[in-house]
């Protein structure tokens, strides 16, 4: 191999993964282990049971990447690892065996945050120079970010409660969404998003959160409230008990993602004009990034391309599975720090990075 090779691992919520990539951005090979199903049907990620999942399989996860890539430890030129945020007994588990690792085979170690990496993936596909802006959203997080570097980021704003995929997770919850025959695997936004599709957004008039405030930031748990209130009306209505509505899930459904996808864009539309306002964008060819698992929503992204299209941005999504966690964009920011000279620990740092409790 005549380009340095980085391994990626990510531990810091539900997935365990790991991926090989070379200087050029080209995976190598890589795994991946969901932990989705089990926490559907805990209803929500427990800590320590996510925790216990990651234990039995980080080993392999790592030992399967690097098998698929034909690489072997030696020949690494340092490891990549989520160190924050996220779930801190989950990121203990990638950070210890991470801290084993590169001890055990002498290779340099590069702490990663996770948003960062999210920020930074779209990178590895195509040129896309500094500054741009980035919306990331996800089941965790929900913010506007101006990326300025490798690790030079000027945070917009961010959500004040919950993430919009973690909303859409806890109303596919509440409508029991899991025992849908066309939706009984599906993350909670997928499933909205589906069952949008059949839906009438009008019947159910969502207000769109923060109207009356002028920042970047979000939030998402007022709306949850609005749609509960609905659910529960509707149940009351039909004299059904709680969770096994059936007429109207599909309007719901369309609703929830319609006020969502507004709200998202209103407040990336203001993002947009501070940028402008400041500068803080190149005047020639500016353009958002959107990434995080909530961006594989088509309407999500509709909406968002209709803003970026009156605003003169150029809108650039990575594809669905480079949007979720994984370990490839561990590793690809591992790369980018790498040329860049910045962020790398010897590999017999004792601490390196002790997660905090939430
Ligand atoms: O980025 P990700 O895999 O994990 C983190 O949260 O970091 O994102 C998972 C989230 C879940 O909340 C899931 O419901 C949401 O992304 N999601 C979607 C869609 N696919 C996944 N939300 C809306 N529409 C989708 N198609
Ligand atoms: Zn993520």
């Amino acid at each position: 191999f005549c380009s340095r090779l980085v391994l990626g691992i990510e531990t810091s919520c539900d997935d365990t993964g790991a991926a090989v990539l070379d200087e050029t951005g080209a995976i190598l090979g890589e795994s991946l282990h969901s932990q989705k199903e089990v926490h559907l049907r805990t209803g929500g990620i427990i800590p320590t049971v996510a925790q216990q999942l990651h234990r039995e399989n980080i080993e392999r996860v790592v030992h399967e990447a690097l098998e698929r890539s034909g690489v072997t430890p030696s020949q690494l030129s340092a490891v990549a690892t989520t160190v924050k945020p996220g779930l801190a007994l989950s990121l203990g588990i990638g950070l210890e065996f991470s801290k084993r690792f590169v001890r055990q085979h002498s290779k340099p170690f590069i702490p990663i945050h996770h948003m960062e990496a999210h920020a930074l993936t779209v990178r590895m596909l195509q040129p896309v120079p500094f500054p741009f802006l980035v919306l990331l959203i996800s089941g965790g997080h929900s913010l506007l970010t101006v990326a300025r570097g490798v690790d030079d980021f000027l945070l917009l704003g961010q959500t004040l409660d919950e993430a919009p995929g973690d909303t859409l997770d806890k109303v596919a919850r509440r409508l029991s969404l899991t025992k849908h025959p066309q939706c009984s695997t599906m993350s909670g936004g997928q499933a909205i998003e589906l069952l949008a599709k059949k839906g009438d957004r009008m019947r159910f008039p969502f207000t769109t959160p923060m109207g009356q405030s002028y920042d970047c930031c979000f939030s998402f748990a007022g709306l949850r409230n609005q749609i509960t209130m609905a659910i529960v009306k509707k149940e009351k209505e039909e004299g059904v008990e709680q969770g096994t509505l059936l007429s109207c899930v599909n309007d719901i459904a369309a609703a929830a993602q319609h006020t969502v996808a507004v709200h998202l864009a209103k407040r990336t539309h203001r993002a947009i004009l501070f940028c402008k306002a400041n500068s803080l964008l190149p005047s020639n060819s500016p353009t958002l990034v959107l990434s995080g698992g909530v961006a594989s929503n088509q309407y999500i992204r509709n909406a968002l391309s209709i803003i970026t299209e009156t605003t003169g941005l150029h809108l650039l999504c990575p594809p669905p599975q480079l949007c979720t966690d994984n370990g490839v964009m561990i590793a690809w920011n591992g790369v980018e720090h790498l040329r860049e000279g910045k962020g790398i620990l010897s590999p017999n740092v004792d601490v390196f990075y002790e997660p905090k409790a939430p």
